[in-house]
C-alpha cells in the first residue's frame, strides 16, 4: 500500500504557502506516495478534517497567495483533549509523516509533538515577519518587504508635494525585521523597531536637522511591536498567547508626539494585512520551493523533528527543537545600517 504525506498550513497566511504545498505534492508524487491536505491548520487534525491532494490540485497555484489549506492559529495544547485528537487523527487517517508549514507557534507545536510523542512531523519555516532562528530567511517574508518599499515610494511623492511627515507603519511583531529592510530600501529618515528604544526629542531633532538642510518632508517607519512611552499593550491575546499588536496604533501615537515636538505636518499609512496579501515575489516563490522539495524529502526519509532550512544559498536540515528555542530580532549591526540614513 501506498504512504501518505499530510500537510498542514497555520498561523497567519503568507505569500508562498501555495508553492510549498506544490513542491511536497510534486516529490511525493513522484515518489510514489499519496498526498493529504489537512485544512486550516492543526484545527484540521483535532477535528479530523482533510482533503485529498493530487498533482491536478496544485497546478497552478505557484503564484497564488494565500493558502488553498485554510489557516488557523488552533493550539491543540490549548483544547481539552487536543493532543489526543492529532496522535488519533494522524493514526486513523493513515499519515506516514505530516509536513507543518508555519511560524514560531506551528512549528512550536510540531516540536512538542515529536519531542513529547515521537510524531511523524517535519517543518517549513513560513512568517513574514523572518523572526524564526534556525533559518536565514523564511518565505513571504521578501514579499511583505517588497510591498512596504513600494509603499514607502508612494508616500515618497506625496509627502513631497505636501511639505509633510509620513509615518509608515508596518507589521513584524515582536521583530523589526520587515521595518528595518523596507526602510532601508524606502530610505526611511527614521526607522523604530521593538529592539530599540525610543526618544521623541531624538526622532524629533533629526527630522528638524534634516528640515533645516532643505528637505520639506520625510519618511519614519514604526513596527508595530514598537515599546513606545506612555503605550500599553491592549492585554487581548491570541491561542498561542500574543498579544494583539495591531490595535496598539504606535503609527498614530508617533504621529501625534512628532507633530506636537516638530510642528511638521504629519500623516499616518497603516499597511495591514495588504503585506500578507497577493503574489508572492520570484524569491519567495523560488525559496518555499526548495524549502517544501527539502520538506518533502526529509518526510519520505523519515528523518522526523527536522525543519527545512535556508543557511548561506543552502537548503539544509535543523532540528525543529533549535529552530523555536528563540525569536530571531534585529541585530544591532543592521540597525546601523538604517541608523546611518536617519535625519
Ligand atoms: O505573524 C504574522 C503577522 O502578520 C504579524 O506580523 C502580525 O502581528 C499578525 O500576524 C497579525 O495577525 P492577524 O492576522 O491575526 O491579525
Amino acid at each position: 500500500m501506498a504512504k501518505t504525506v499530510g500537510m498542514l498550513t497555520g498561523g497567519g497566511d503568507c505569500p508562498g504557502l501555495n508553492a510549498v504545498i506544490r513542491a511536497v505534492v510534486r516529490r511525493a508524487d513522484d515518489a510514489g506516495w499519496d498526498c493529504v491536505g489537512i485544512l486550516e491548520g492543526w484545527r484540521g487534525l483535532v477535528e479530523g478534517t482533510f482533503r485529498d491532494l493530487d498533482l491536478r490540485d496544485v497546478s497552478g497555484i505557484l503564484p497564488r497567495g494565500g493558502t488553498i489549506l485554510g489557516t488557523s492559529r488552533t493550539n491543540p495544547y490549548k483544547l481539552d483533549g487536543g493532543v489526543d485528537a492529532v496522535l488519533g487523527n494522524i493514526r486513523d487517517r493513515g499519515l506516514d509523516a505530516v509536513v507543518a508549514i508555519g511560524g514560531e507557534d506551528t512549528l512550536g507545536v510540531a516540536a512538542k509533538l515529536y519531542r513529547e510523542h515521537a510524531a511523524p512531523v517535519v517543518g517549513v519555516p513560513k512568517t513574514i515577519d523572518n523572526d524564526l532562528s534556525g533559518t536565514d530567511y523564511t518565505f513571504g517574508f521578501d514579499t511583505a518587504v517588497t510591498i512596504a518599499t513600494e509603499a514607502i515610494d508612494r508616500l515618497h511623492t506625496t509627502a513631497e508635494s505636501h511639505n509633510r511627515v509620513m509615518v509608515v507603519e508596518v507589521m513584524g511583531r515582536h521583530a523589526g525585521w520587515i521595518a528595518v529592510m523596507s526602510g532601508i530600501a524606502g530610505g526611511a529618515d527614521a526607522i523604530l523597531i521593538p529592539e530599540q528604544p525610543v526618544d521623541y526629542d531624538q526622532v524629533s531633532e533629526a527630522l528638524r536637522k534634516r528640515h533645516s538642510r532643505g528637505k520639506n518632508f520625510s519618511i519614519i517607519v514604526v513596527s508595530e511591536g514598537t515599546e513606545l512611552p506612555g503605550v500599553e499593550d491592549t492585554g487581548e491575546t491570541d491561542a498561542f498567547g500574543h498579544v494583539t499588536l495591531s490595535h496598539r496604533n504606535v503609527g498614530e501615537t508617533i504621529a501625534r508626539e512628532i507633530e506636537q515636538r516638530t510642528g511638521f505636518e504629519t500623516r499616518v499609512t497603516v499597511l495591514g494585512h495588504v503585506q500578507r496579501g497577493g503574489s508572492p515575489t520570484p524569491r519567495d516563490r523560488v525559496l518555499a520551493t526548495r524549502f517544501g522539495l527539502k520538506a518533502a524529502e526529509l518526510a519520505l526519509a523519515g528523518n522526523f523533528g527536522q525543519m527545512a532550512a535556508l543557511r548561506g544559498d543552502e537548503v539544509v536540515a535543523v532540528s525543529l527543537e533549535e529552530a523555536t528555542a528563540e525569536l530571531k530580532t534585529v541585530p544591532p549591526e543592521w540597525y546601523a545600517v538604517a541608523q546611518a540614513f536617519f535625519g
